[in-house]
């Protein structure tokens, strides 16, 4: 072995020497395989393009009309063109001022001439709402320097990976309308490390309107990543219009004005089904559930008891109470109504089950206690009556981690459980041989760092609460959120349990008006570590933030000129500088 060790460290060393000499090129998330050249290509908007040997002509705006792979990929190769051509990307920000960064015209152009789309395999009615693992959303794409461009996948999900890291190649010329790629030849082979990379959205504590929730599935789809998880109901407000029981959101919802209609739900699913994000929902209960109390008091427990640090996390508090007859009508009403809905588009549903306080059954006249030995087997039949509804529908279950790592609640071998409490859940979990989506809240919290939502009032609660931080501060940056890995710690065969993460944003104080500037380019970085993984195969080590920042610095703007607001990852002086004028060396 120890004769390997000149030539791994000659060829790091030559590795290193072409990185440094090429330009940079900011495929985000990395892929797996990817070389390039210097050669200048230019796209012209009649490119002939082929899907499956079959002419596919460029509509701007394509909207499919179903979702077969043809529309699907169709409508994806019209979004790509359309992102190439409608975001007039002249990235003078990357380059140092002054300085020749563009192909002179003058020389005359070189185009691509073709433009050969190769699906490997039929698509099955799943690729459109996977299960983990159960799409290949792998690809190849070529682009020869004499204009021949080439993507194959095995699937449609796989074509609008490799398209989106088409997009990517390309540049507007400041002269106008050209567009280039300066780094043809290129080969790419890529596939994901993990296959659920996600975010949650929760519409509860604020209300999101649709388009907020679409234009989300849009940059997710740029960023690779392919699960939406909506927290769509918590004790705050219940937005969601259930057609069998409508009293529940016109009593529940922060406003008429504030709710999902059936269409609603039907948009988003379909919205992201087309772009190869499944948009599934979490129904969290028994607790976090107190603002059914509204409109069905009789099902709630503890609704907005106070001081509500006894009964919950979070005001106002409410259970369902776990030994009721009533509560499981109204579960099996309520399921029946949503489950056939959103299982068209989805494989998964969450029941929650974060944080319930043992307390609440205290106030419950059927149960009268506040001890596990009681409450657990209520909580255990509880969860497997509502388990049984999920899988009927033809969905897989999902539920935070205290139903079995504080509950001791046996869940079957198909659930899924999403870690939140830290370092040690993965672990436990896998250890029990669990599924996990990892949303380690030291890392993957976006909500954190940017104070209490809570008053505290003048004397004693002042001085308690002072300087008001929150309970997960500090704010997770991206550099953070980039530097976890799901699987580290773990044995190879706990490791393959771990189906990915996502990033929790948590809309105490977030709405509208600051979601992307919060979520982006932070989601971003999670989608490279949970697409290429945090750890860079081909060399072995942990992927660098020096080799990150101009690629998410060059992503971010793409991001902003495609209409979506993220944030600077760094100022200009760094974007434009030569990258060590922004590193720290010790
Ligand atoms: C339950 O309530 C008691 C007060 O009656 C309180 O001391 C205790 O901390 C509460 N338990 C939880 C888990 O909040
Ligand atoms: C649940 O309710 C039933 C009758 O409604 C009662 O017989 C039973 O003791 C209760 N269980 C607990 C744990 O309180
Ligand atoms: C149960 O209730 C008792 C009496 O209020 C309280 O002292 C105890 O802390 C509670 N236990 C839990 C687990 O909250
Ligand atoms: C779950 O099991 C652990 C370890 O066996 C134990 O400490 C805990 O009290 C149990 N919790 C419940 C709710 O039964
Ligand atoms: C991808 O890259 C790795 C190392 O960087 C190499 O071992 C492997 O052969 C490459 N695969 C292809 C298909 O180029
Ligand atoms: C990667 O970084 C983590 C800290 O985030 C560190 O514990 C680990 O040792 C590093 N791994 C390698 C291979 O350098």
């Amino acid at each position: 072995m120890a004769s390997l060790l000149p030539l791994r460290s000659c060829l790091s060393f030559f590795l290193f020497f072409l990185v440094a000499i090429q330009p940079v090129t900011a495929v985000w998330p990395a892929p797996k395989n990817f070389t390039k050249g210097n050669t200048v290509l230019y796209l012209h908007q009649a490119v002939k393009i082929t899907y499956n040997g079959d002419p596919l002509s460029y509509t701007y705006g394509y909207v499919p009309r179903d979702i077969t792979s043809k529309e699907v990929v169709q409508a994806g190769v019209s979004r790509t063109l359309d992102g190439i051509f409608g975001s007039k990307f002249v990235p003078w920000k990357l380059h140092k001022p002054g300085s020749q960064f563009e192909p002179d015209l003058h020389k005359g152009q070189k185009w691509i001439s073709t433009f050969e789309i190769v699906q490997t395999a039929k698509d099955k009615p799943s690729t459109f709402k996977p299960l983990a693992g159960e799409v290949d959303e792998s690809y190849k794409l070529s682009v020869s320097a004499e204009g021949a461009a080439k993507l194959t996948a095995a699937s449609s999900i796989g074509i609008l990976r490799g398209l989106e890291t088409f997009s990517q190649l390309f540049y507007q010329h400041s002269a106008g309308t050209f567009w280039y790629t300066p780094y043809a030849p290129v080969e790419v082979e890529d596939s994901p490390q993990f296959p659920h990379r996600g975010i949650l959205m929760d519409t509860a504590r604020h209300f999101f309107p649709v388009e907020d929730i679409l234009r989300t599935i849009d940059a997710m789809s740029w960023n690779k990543l392919n699960r939406l998880h909506i927290h769509v109901t918590d004790s705050q407000s219940w937005p969601l219009v259930l057609p069998s029981m409508p009293e529940v959101s016109e009593k529940g919802a922060y406003h008429p004005s504030q709710t999902y209609s059936p269409t609603d739900i039907e948009n988003i699913q379909r919205y992201g089904a087309i772009r190869g994000v499944e948009v599934y929902f979490e129904i969290d209960m028994p607790g976090h559930i107190g603002v059914v109390a509204l409109s069905h008091p009789e099902l709630i427990v503890a609704y907005n008891e106070l001081p509500y640090h006894w009964w919950c996390a979070q005001p106002p508090c409410g259970a369902f109470k776990l030994n009721s007859t009533e509560v499981d009508k109204f579960l099996e009403k309520l399921f029946d109504d949503f489950l056939p809905r959103v299982a068209p588009y989805a494989a998964y549903f969450h029941t929650g089950g974060d944080e319930l306080n043992k307390n609440d059954s205290m106030l419950d006249d059927g149960v009268r206690s506040n001890s596990s030995d009681v409450l657990q087997p209520l909580l255990q039949k509880f969860i497997d009556a509502q388990h049984g509804r999920v899988r009927k529908a033809g969905l897989t279950p999902v539920v935070w981690e205290e139903i079995p790592l504080e509950w001791n609640i046996t869940i079957a071998d198909d659930t899924v459980v999403q870690a939140w409490l830290g370092e040690q859940s993965v672990k436990k979990l896998t250890e029990k041989g669990l599924k996990v989506i990892d949303s380690n809240y030291n890392f993957w919290y976006l909500d954190c760092g940017r104070g209490q939502w809570l008053n505290w009032d003048n004397g004693a609660a002042f001085q308690l609460g002072y300087p008001f931080n929150d309970w997960c501060n500090p704010t997770k940056s991206w550099r953070l959120v980039y530097s976890h890995d799901p699987v580290a710690g773990l044995t190879p065969e706990q490791a393959k349990l771990v189906l990915g993460g996502e990033v929790a944003v948590w809309s105490e104080t977030i709405d509208s008006t600051n979601f992307d500037t919060l979520v982006w380019p932070r989601a971003s970085a999670a989608g490279e570590v949970l697409w290429s993984g945090r750890i860079d195969f081909a060399t072995g080590q942990n992927r660098s933030q020096l080799d990150a920042a101009p690629r998410l610095n060059e992503f971010r703007e793409r991001m902003v000129l495609r209409g979506v607001r993220s944030s600077p990852v760094q100022m200009t002086f760094c974007t434009q500088g030569k990258p060590e004028e922004c590193e720290y060396a010790p």
